[in-house]
This record gives C-alpha cells, structure tokens and sequence, in this order.
C-alpha cells in the first residue's frame, strides 16, 4: 500500500517536472511589475492558433530553461486573452518578440527563431554595452564600425558614467560604444571629461560631444553625428532617415558620378540645414520608383524632393527646372519658411459608391474619415498585396452586415489605396485596418486581431463610440473559425 501510494506521488511528480515551463506567462496586471522587477526580459506576443508560434514555442522553452541560471527571464503573452496589452506594445503581427530593459528600454528581437540563437542573442544583450578601454585598445575600437561613441570620463564621476551607460543600453543596437577613465588618453584627444568623442569613417571624421551630460542630449547628438552630411537612401538606412524626427531632402540620380557631383554642389545647403533637414542621394537606377512616392515623375532623373517624415508631407522639386545650388537654394529655403504647400496625390472622389465598402480617396479623407459622427473603419492597402486580396471577400461581408444593420448611419466600412493617394498616417505594412472613432478622431485604433467577420466587429464593438455590435449570420461562423489559422498569422506585406 505504502509503496503504491510513493509511486503514484512519483509519477505525479514527474509528471509535473514535465510541464513545469521556464518562460512565464503574463497578463496586464502582472506584465509591468514583472518587467520592472528584472534587468532584462525576453517576451514574445503571439496567439495561440498561430503557425509560427507553435514552431517557435518548444525552442522558446529550451532556450528560457538554459538563459534561466544566467538570470535572463523569458515571457509570453496571449494576445487573444491580453488584447489591450498587445495593442499598448505595438503589436501588429504574431509571434512579436521584445527586449526590455524596464519599460522604457524596448528593442525588437533580430535574431533567429531557434534555442541556440535566441540563447546567444541574450546573453549578448545581457553582457556590459559599454566596453572599458585602455590605451592599447582605443586605437581599434575607432575604427571598430562606421561609427563608434568613446567616454572620457573621471573615475570618480559616477553620474556621467550612467548616463552615458543608460545612452548605450538604448542604442546598443546601433553602435559600439566605449569608456576610459584614464586620463592621458583624454588629454591625447585635446578633450577635458566629461566628454563624448564620436568616431566616424566619413565626412570630417570625428565629433565631440562636451555638454553637461543628459541621456536626451547625448541621443541627439548620435544620432545628428552619425548621419553623413549628404549620405545615401537603401534599405539599410530608410529607416533611420524615416525616424529621424526631421525632413528628408532626396537627391535622385542614376549614376555613381552624377549623384557625386549633384551632393558636391548641394553640400553648402546641406551644411547650413545641418540637424534639420537631412540630405541623402538615392540611386535612381535601383530606386526610381520612390520618386513616385514623392509625387515626382518617376521617368526623370536627375529629381529633388524634401519629405516632411513627420507629418509624411512631400515637397517635389518641379522636374522642368535644372537643379543647381541656387534653384534649390531657394527651394529649400522656401520650404524651411513654410512657403511650399505639400503636394497631395490623389485619386479622383469616386461619383457613386459601388460596392458595400465605402472607396476613399485623398481628397475625400477629412470628409469621411474624418467624420466626428460615424465610426469609421479604414483599410489602407495596396493593389499588389495578397493579403490584402485575401481580406478582401471578408471586409465586404463585414460592410454588408453593418450596412444592413441598425447602425448604418453610424458604422462606416472603408478602404483607401494607400499607393494611389497620400495619407497623413505612417502606414508600414499592408493591410493596415484602423478604426477612426466618432468623437476621438484624433486617437485612431490601429487593429491587430486575426482578419475574421468576427474579430473585426467585436474590435468595431469595442473601440467604437456606439459600441456597435452585430451579429453574423449563422454560415458564416464556420468559415470564419477554419480562416483564422491564417489570418493575421503572418506579418503584413512590407511596403
Ligand atoms: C563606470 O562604472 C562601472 C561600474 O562601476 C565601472 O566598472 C567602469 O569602469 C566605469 N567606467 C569608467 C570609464 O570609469
């Protein structure tokens, strides 16, 4: 009997040994605590019917059991369970995975979905970001990247030490960063600590950064620094031009030669605008159809245009005038005086409305969507995109359904062709679906769920001023549960 019993506990506790996980599960009353009381946490959105995140989760679990005695903690959330904390983190596809360093301090994951990478990648994140140098190391850390951030720092100045710290911890990602306290390393430099020397393998080589030390400031001055006076648009560095916080100016040209010497007689209007407009070329052999995007004819090169990242307002440079040092001086000193009004392109305002779904065009925005009586949901997509083509039969059932119901006059069901006309929202992927709510036409909803009737009208119900609820008729339920596995599975088609 005795023994039984010892055998029937062993096995439950085997059992749990089994199931027992590493990677803790959070929801929104225990997921800010939960960061705030570890240095660094993995966590990873997903939803439970998604591919992807079946595939990562074994790998996930290896790999929090193995970070576990290094003291790295890994996370999940359900994002069907936690809607609103997904939403809060910008979550836009599945699985979605983060690193915090406390709240503040998030970057996305960039590495592989496999045990080994996920493991390496954290343990790196984890290690020190700012290395300590000494004078036999200095030499080749300046020229460890393009562009790298020394420290010459007191030892005894603990404040500035964290704060360039906190700098590094954010930007880690971006730069390598180093620190020395020894001083005749500083005074080789010809600077006095607290100072910031950044290295860089263009323009005028270096930048010293010598201001009081504030982890916004010394941001700034990275991020100022480390852009070439007129550097060049790829892919690589769309991005950082996108978020920059200030305009674009764009020199198109489609060779090596043309675009040198276009920068070499814009490099004066570049200098004098220096930290609020930045300039770049771009390859208009690889890249022409850009210039589309900013309202210029996409068959004429050499083109000019500035784009307000801000507001994504373009200014195109008219493609009959020469561009030389004085025209587009006084183009952008034009623009910088606010005397150049955007350029808006837009597809003519439909004469009836064909379908259920109300078609949107530029020039019909503000009416529409813009409308403080009706909550209007807004499809932005683009005619090549597949998901947006597999939305397609769904979001016309979902206008059909409103527009039979008792909410017609209240619910609007639309889409935009984001490529034919310019929106004032930064749109990053197709499709991208908001809900523009009556009353609050300022804070738009932008939707993550699974592209389902179902999933749509209850985020409509949710987020909506008139909470406007319908029911689906009862055939189409079926079809719905068996789409959803697809759905919003993968991540939107990127721009
Ligand atoms: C900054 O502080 C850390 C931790 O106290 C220390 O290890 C490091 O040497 C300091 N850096 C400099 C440049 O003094």
């Amino acid at each position: 009997m005795h023994t039984v019993k010892n055998f029937a506990l062993g096995l439950l506790a085997a059992a749990a040994v089994a199931t027992a996980s590493d990677v803790v599960q959070l929801k929104k009353d225990t997921f800010n605590d939960f960061i705030k009381s570890n240095d660094i946490v993995l966590a990873e959105f997903f939803a439970p019917w998604c591919g992807h995140c079946k595939a990562l989760a074994p790998e996930y679990e290896e790999a929090a059991t193995t970070l576990k005695e290094k003291n790295i903690k890994l996370a999940k959330v359900d994002c069907t369970e936690e809607a609103d904390l997904c939403q809060a983190h910008g979550v836009e596809g599945y699985p979605t995975l983060k690193v915090f360093r406390g709240l503040d301090n998030v970057t996305p994951y960039k590495g592989q979905r496999k045990a080994n990478a996920i493991t390496s990648y954290m343990i790196k994140q984890a290690l020190p970001a700012v290395s300590i140098l000494t004078k036999d190391t200095l030499e080749d850390f300046k020229n460890a990247d393009k562009v790298v951030l020394v420290a010459y720092i007191d030892a005894s100045d603990k404040s500035s030490n964290e704060t360039f710290a906190k700098v590094a911890d954010k930007l880690r990602d971006n730069y390598p960063f180093g620190a020395t306290n020894d001083a005749s390393l500083a005074e080789a430099e010809g600077v006095t600590p607290p100072a910031i020397v950044l290295y860089k393998d263009f323009d005028e080589g270096k930048a010293v950064f010598s201001d009081k030390f504030d982890v916004e400031a010394i941001e700034k001055f990275a991020k100022t620094a480390a852009t070439p006076l007129i550097g060049e648009v790829g892919p690589e560095t769309y991005s950082d031009y996108m978020s920059a916080g200030i305009p674009l100016a764009y020199i198109f040209a489609e060779t090596a030669e043309e675009r040198k010497e276009l920068s070499d007689a814009l490099k004066p209007i570049a200098e004098a605008q220096r930290g609020v407009i930045n300039f770049a070329t771009i390859d208009a052999k690889a890249f022409g159809a850009h210039a589309g995007n900013l309202n210029l004819d996409a068959g004429k090169f050499p083109a000019f245009a500035i784009q307000e990242t801000v507001k994504n307002q373009k200014f195109p440079f008219d493609q009959s005038k020469e561009i030389t040092h004085d025209s587009i001086k006084t183009f952008v000193d034009d623009f910088v005086a606010g005397k150049i009004e955007p350029s808006v392109k837009s597809e003519p305002i439909p004469e009836t409305q064909e379908g259920p779904v109300t078609v949107v065009v530029a020039k019909s925005y503000n009416d529409i969507v813009l409308d403080d009586n009706k909550d209007v949901l807004l499809e932005f997509y683009a005619p090549w995109c597949g998901h947006c083509k597999a939305l397609a039969p769904k979001y016309e059932e979902l206008a059909s359904l409103y527009a039979k119901s008792e909410f017609k006059d209240k619910v609007v069901i639309a889409k935009v062709d984001a490529t034919a006309n310019d929106v004032p929202d930064e749109i990053q992927g197709f499709p991208t679906i908001k809900l523009f709510p009556a009353g609050a036409k300022d804070k738009p909803v932008t939707y993550s769920g699974s592209r389902t009737v179902e999933d749509l009208i209850k985020f409509i119900s949710e987020n909506g001023k008139y909470k406007a609820a319908i029911s689906e008729t009862e055939d189409d339920a079926e079809e719905t549960a068996t789409t959803s596995a697809e759905g919003a599975e993968e991540t939107h088609d990127e721009l």
